[in-house]
């Protein structure tokens, strides 16, 4: 291959063949491409644009450069589902058990928080115990016997996605849709599920500040998906607000806990019972959205779906007791109220501010080899549309220090817009893509 020529070529928009792609990625991984000439492919791609085809080429280039799960010798239907990144989102924790007790098996390989959004792994380390570093084979025999693991994705999986992933944080080469499209569906295929679900977010805490750009993103992971092979759909979902009240690791777990109790209503809830209801769609454990979302609230009521939270937790060796005893938890030092600036209704709220304050707490990371504090974070109980006094309590920092509470409260207050004349909750699911012949229509 002549490594100039391909870079040339996509520098001057023309159309990659199928091997020129692959012997790029894969003699990149190999040491034979050096991190100059990709980072000038990257670039040239993210000015240029890649075809449908190319995306395609790109990501199954990616996928073939590592190891996939094969998770055939399960029973089955095998589901995944990918946020792409919010504040406040703990919907897995809620999301997984709900699945497991309506039948599914679900193999979710987690992130970590970087920069102002949250990850799961994080949130579940907070539980004391818990493994989050699984092997294969341990995943395997988890998901058959209890139908449900979340762990950490191995360094086999997909290794150019995580060396391309470095140099386009480096590049600002990020932002491009296809690139965006193939590294997250190549890390979804290496999976193994048949069916894989998005949650494509947009608004101020989001990738995507756009419907339109989020829409186009969602299309082109559709389409890679289903062209895999794997029934694929995606939901537009709102994040122009933190999803839930919580804002931190431990105090998300506590959040998720108290949704799957039955004792906390509002956005989390909403969400995760939407994520359920389309993936019973996709892996045809439902024939409807309103059967689906019949049999999923059923399953969070009944208790169903904490008891099952309570089995993932102990078969990843954490201790169960946590679903009845939120104080084994870790908890901050300082806790301090925030208080309402002024008179009026929240009408817009920086998110990707909100999700900085939190890791700047504590709670998450700059840097990949940061450490986190799990205890610390905050809750900011009022939503967009909703209206508060000068004065009133609308949330509370968990802080370290009384310092650090001190410049939390003030960042979220700054990240907060009131208006005099009153406003509205955003729509949680803005659009959905690729359920037109499964039953699917966007809910609420
Ligand atoms: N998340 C990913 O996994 N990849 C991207 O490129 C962006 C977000």
């Amino acid at each position: 291959m002549d490594i100039q020529e391909t870079i040339a070529a996509k520098r001057d928009d023309e159309e990659l063949d199928r091997g020129q792609i692959r012997e790029f990625v894969l003699s990149y991984v190999q040491g034979e491409v050096d991190d100059e000439q990709m980072a000038a492919f990257l670039m040239a791609g993210y000015l240029q644009g890649f075809s449908e085809e190319e995306t395609d080429e790109l990501t199954k280039a990616m996928l073939a450069s590592g190891e996939s799960l094969d998770l055939s010798l399960l029973s089955g239907p095998t589901v995944d589902k990918h946020s792409t990144g919010g504040v406040s989102d703990g919907t897995t924790l809620v999301v997984a058990p709900l699945a497991a007790e309506l039948g599914m098996q679900i193999v979710k390989l987690s992130g970590r928080g970087l920069g102002h959004t949250g990850g799961t792994l994080d949130k579940l380390e907070s539980i004391p115990g818990m493994r989050t570093d699984l092997s294969a084979q341990e995943m395997l025999s988890q998901v058959e016997e209890i139908g449900l693991c979340v762990c950490a994705q191995s360094g086999d999986l997909v290794p150019a996605d995580r060396m391309m992933y470095a140099l386009r944080d480096a590049t600002a080469t990020v932002g491009s849709i296809p690139l965006i499209a193939s590294s997250v569906m190549s890390k979804k295929l290496a999976g193994g599920a048949e069916a894989i679900l998005l949650d494509v977010k947009v608004g101020s805490g989001a990738f995507m500040k756009t419907p339109a750009e989020a829409r186009e993103l969602a299309a082109a992971c559709v389409a890679i998906g289903e062209r895999a092979g794997r029934a694929t759909g995606a939901l537009i979902s709102d994040m122009s607000q933190p999803l839930g009240e919580m804002v931190g690791n431990a105090i998300e777990v506590r959040e998720a806990i108290e949704v799957l109790r039955g004792e906390r209503r509002g956005r989390l809830r909403e969400q995760s019972l939407n994520l359920v209801a389309y993936l019973a769609l996709l892996s045809g454990r439902a024939e409807d959205l309103d059967a689906a979302r019949e049999v999923a609230e059923r399953a969070l009521d009944s208790g169903k779906g904490l008891e099952r939270f309570g089995r993932f937790v102990e078969a990843q060796g954490g201790d169960p007791r946590v679903s009845e005893d939120l104080g084994l938890l870790p908890e901050a030092k300082v806790t301090r109220e925030i208080e309402a600036a002024e008179d009026g209704w929240l009408s817009a709220t920086d998110a990707e501010a909100l999700g900085a304050a939190a890791a700047r707490l504590g709670a998450g990371r700059e840097k990949k080899e940061d450490e986190i504090d799990p205890a610390v974070g905050f809750e900011l109980r009022l939503k967009l549309g909703q209206e508060a006094e000068k004065g009133a309590a609308i949330g509370t920092v968990f802080a370290a220090s009384e310092d650090d509470a001190g410049r939390a409260a003030e960042q979220v207050l700054a990240a907060l817009e009131f208006s005099a004349d009153g406003g509205e909750e955003p729509q949680l699911v803005v659009d959905v893509v690729g359920f037109d012949e499964r039953g699917g229509s966007p809910s609420r």
